[in-house]
């Protein structure tokens, strides 16, 4: 990387990587709910994961090209379903497996971080109820035990649960991913039920790993007034944003929702101190104008914003606007939300550009917001762009690519892309050139 005047360099020690996770990478995952709704044609581009990124016979061949891209950190996340296929049913071979692939990463010097619960469960917790109810916490608790003491010679860097915010809509309000429940109030409950057992999770881990960096990552999403100056558009847009962002946040912080969403979910005993940092996942931004009939979306109709930079289109429409200066914007709000208390992690952020025109100027803008975050005095540790390589975008399949390298399912074939050289060169240099 060119030394220039525009030099934007990054604290000693930043972490820059990527994050992943075992359903989307590893292929071959049956006993869990995404297999079953991919079976019952959940899945709108009728594709399959199959063998996905085929990691979990080789994710060797993709750290390779993390290493030649001189990342310092990698996130993946573990597959209950594997580990515990049945109940109490403990997979002795698959814990080696993750053994062998963080062993692997850490002789390249790079840090593995594990997601213990990245939307995936087995059928028989599925089968259970779930996250829907209170009492099956326990279980998802008991795995955590097992797997952060099998694994805490081999990582210490732990993320319980990510996105519990989107898991809850997604699954339980739009019916977008399984189980495909529209109940608001169901959602409310499973968010309730996932937040509780990061918070217990978090004092399993922290009992028999006492210096383990423990913590979760929240999708934090703007929702802007479509016009600013109109007081119904910005009461929309405020409470889609207290919702889905800031009243998760308080929760897991405080251990109290935001008003109104109090009035329909308990207090959290023992969240306060209940994390080492915050994990922040950032995409994108939606635009909110005030419309009556939208009953279901709180009266607030949600569209793109006209004219801006976008992702290309999901079969969802989940992603749109490239927006950089909102990754500021959300750094400064969980900073100032949660009092400066932790560090903050960008645990993901990322594109779907096939072509890859768009992606490597839009890590340059977000990573110059970041930068500018940093100056102010905003203390983020690190970078996981997602992803590595291209993989299955849940219910998008392969429709929609996010890697820094194009993978071709059928062959497994590996291209990098423009991208990948790029993020190379910054993770070297630890700097970027504006
Ligand atoms: C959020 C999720 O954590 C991840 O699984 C997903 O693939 C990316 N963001 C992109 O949608």
């Amino acid at each position: 990387m060119m030394a220039g005047r525009n030099e934007l360099r990054f604290p000693v020690g930043f972490l820059w990587g990527t994050a992943s996770s075992s359903y989307q990478c590893e292929g071959g995952n049956t006993n869990n709910q995404w297999y079953r709704w991919e079976q019952e044609g959940g899945i709108l581009s009728g594709e399959e994961c199959g063998r996905a990124a085929d990691w979990w016979e080789n994710a060797e061949q993709d750290f390779d090209l993390a290493e030649q891209m001189e990342n310092n950190v990698l996130r993946l996340s573990l597959e209950w379903s594997r580990i515990e296929s049945r109940e109490g049913i403990w997979e002795r071979e698959a814990i080696e497996r993750y053994r062998l692939m963080l062993q692997d990463l850490r002789r390249r010097r790079i840090q593995p971080v594990i997601t213990l619960h990245h939307f995936t469960e087995p059928l028989w917790f599925i089968e259970r109820g779930g996250f829907a109810r209170a009492e099956n916490i326990r279980y998802f608790t008991r795995y955590v035990s097992y797997v952060t003491r099998a694994l805490s010679d081999a990582c210490d860097f732990w993320v319980t649960i990510n996105e519990p915010n989107v898991y809850a809509v997604q699954g339980y309000q739009m019916g977008e991913f399984p189980p495909g429940e529209r109940n608001m109030l169901l959602a409310i409950q499973v968010l309730h039920n996932l937040m509780r057992a990061h918070v217990e999770s978090f004092y399993v881990i922290r009992e028999h790993q006492p210096q383990a960096q423990i913590g979760y990552c929240l999708h934090y999403r703007l929702f802007d007034p479509a016009n600013p100056l109109s007081p119904l558009d910005r009461a929309v847009s405020g409470l889609q944003e207290s919702y889905f962002n800031w009243s998760p946040l308080k929760a897991a912080e405080e251990g109290r929702y935001a008003f109104p969403f109090n009035l329909f979910a308990p207090r959290i005993h023992r969240a306060l101190g209940a994390r080492d940092y915050h994990g922040v996942n950032y995409y994108t931004r939606e635009m909110v104008r005030f419309d009556p009939q939208a009953t279901s979306d709180a009266f607030g109709r949600r569209f793109i914003r006209p004219g801006s930079t976008r992702n290309d289109e999901g079969l969802d429409g989940n992603f749109g606007e490239i927006y950089p200066e909102g990754l500021y914007r959300v750094l400064r709000q969980v900073y100032k939300r949660t009092h400066g208390n932790k560090p903050l992690y960008i645990t993901e952020n990322g594109f779907c550009d096939t072509r890859d025109d768009r992606r490597p100027g839009a890590i340059l803008e977000h990573l110059a917001q970041i930068h500018r975050a940093i100056v102010e005095g905003i203390p983020v540790r690190g970078y996981f762009y997602w992803s590595l390589v291209d993989n299955f975008e849940w219910n998008n399949g392969w429709h929609v690519r996010f890697g820094l390298v194009d993978l071709d399912p059928e062959t497994q074939r590996r291209t990098p892309r423009r991208s990948a050289s790029m993020f190379g060169e910054i993770c070297r240099a630890n700097a970027i050139t504006e």
